[in-house]
């Protein structure tokens, strides 16, 4: 066998070293910096995650508080950023309207110095959601919203806009939850795209338009979207269970399942997955989450793969009245910054990323002039 075949998707290769994200392993099944997620969960809000992952401690209530107010103020958007994404057309996906909504402020407000970046990092942290509102209301009820709520979290000034009022505390809660589950992944796709961008010593805006391509794939970010198509195809859990089996015996791929790094579960899985059913409850459901967890166990039971954080994050969101194709583009208002947090990292420590390759291709071949081939 190749190197190249050995090491294909770079599976189990150490790319890299980051004091950002531990991914399996001993101890906690995934921490940032140090501190286990299911406290962050219990006891942080995303704000307070956000401050840890790129500034590197935990603040305290006078770090918090100010961190908070500062990314309130920066949820406005430039007149010429909200020209644009009211001529992105109505069908387009929202990854690419963020993807070219973060691609304009770039041009609009440049990262002159690296020394700013981390101000850059907060003002796409704060204007994300307010740049994929703005374009989803304008375009779907003909609406010029305002994108300067008075809400506290990312998750309040997310679902206000969204809905039109500030949300029940249920729903924040939860929404702010899947943030901080989504904030950081180690050297998953979208960010070894984002260090590979940074590591040229590319503009910080690059990086993450790059991270959001890499992203918007439904074997990355876009497999909460397909999970809930799937879930929603049918009826009745045995129905699901049926249509699970015929789609592993055509080999065709269950989105939301399976993993790169863990091997037995995701532990992002348990927390979403609590949270579905407390949602499914409060909603009414009659058959979503019940064919969830029948699709769950049928992929354990027919082949031992385990749903990913992807999977019962689809159901939380679409028991709070988000539309499937926002999904992924909540993915990166979280992830924002896990990316910002390992593009200031990479820069720290600048080593350009350009691995090797196995050839595979024709030894050397004798030119023949153009006139003289048939
Ligand atoms: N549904 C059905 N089979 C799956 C599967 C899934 N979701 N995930 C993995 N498998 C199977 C593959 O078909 C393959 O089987 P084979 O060896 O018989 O060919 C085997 O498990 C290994 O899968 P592979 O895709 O090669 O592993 P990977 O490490 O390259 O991929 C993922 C990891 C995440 C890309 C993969 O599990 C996947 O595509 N999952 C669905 C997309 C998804 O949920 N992505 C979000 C990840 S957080």
């Amino acid at each position: 066998m190749t190197a190249s075949k050995k090491t294909a998707g770079l599976a189990g290769v150490i790319a890299g070293q980051t004091a950002l994200c531990k991914v399996g392993g001993e101890g906690a099944g995934l921490s940032y910096r140090g501190y286990d997620i299911y406290d962050l969960c219990d006891y942080a809000g995303f704000e307070e995650v956000a401050f840890l992952l790129m500034v590197g401690h935990l603040p305290n209530r006078s770090e918090l508080d100010g961190y908070i107010t500062k990314l309130k103020s920066l949820r406005g958007l430039p007149d010429a950023v909200k020209q644009v994404l009211e001529i992105v057309p109505a069908n387009a996906h929202p990854m690419d309207v963020l993807r070219s909504g973060v691609s304009i402020l770039g041009n609009l407000e440049p990262e002159e110095d690296f020394a700013n970046q981390q101000s850059v990092a907060d003002r796409l942290l704060a204007c994300l959601p307010s740049m994929l509102l703005y374009w989803h209301r304008f375009h779907a009820d003909g609406k010029r919203i305002d994108v300067e709520t008075d809400d506290d979290s990312v998750s309040g000034h997310f679902l206000h806009m969204l809905h039109g009022k500030p949300p029940a505390e249920l729903h924040r809660k939860s929404l702010d939850t899947t943030l901080i589950l989504y904030a950081e992944h180690e050297f998953n796709a979208s960010t070894f795209t984002a260090r590979i961008i940074a590591g040229t010593l590319s503009d910080f805006h690059s990086a993450v338009c790059g991270a959001i391509g890499a992203l918007r794939g439904p074997l990355h970010g876009g497999a909460n979207e397909a999970a809930m198509e799937l879930i929603q195809k049918f009826s009745s859990p045995e129905e699901a269970i049926k249509g699970v089996i015929g789609m592993l015996e055509r080999k065709e791929k269950i989105m939301g399942f399976g993993h790169r790094v863990y091997t037995t579960s995701d532990p992002r899985n348990s927390v979403n997955k609590k949270m579905a059913g407390v949602l499914a409850d409060e909603a009414g459901d009659t058959h979503l989450y019940a064919n969830s967890e029948a699709i769950e166990k049928v992929m354990w039971d027919e082949k031992k793969i385990f749903a990913n954080a992807d999977f019962f994050a689809a159901t939380v969101y679409h028991f709070m009245g988000i539309p499937t194709y926002l999904f992924t583009p909540i993915f990166v208002c979280s992830r924002i910054t896990g990316w910002s947090a390992h593009i200031m990292e990479q820069r720290a420590d600048n080593k350009l990323i350009r691995p090797a390759a196995d050839y595979i291709g024709p030894g050397l071949q004798t030119y023949v002039r153009i006139e003289d081939r048939r």
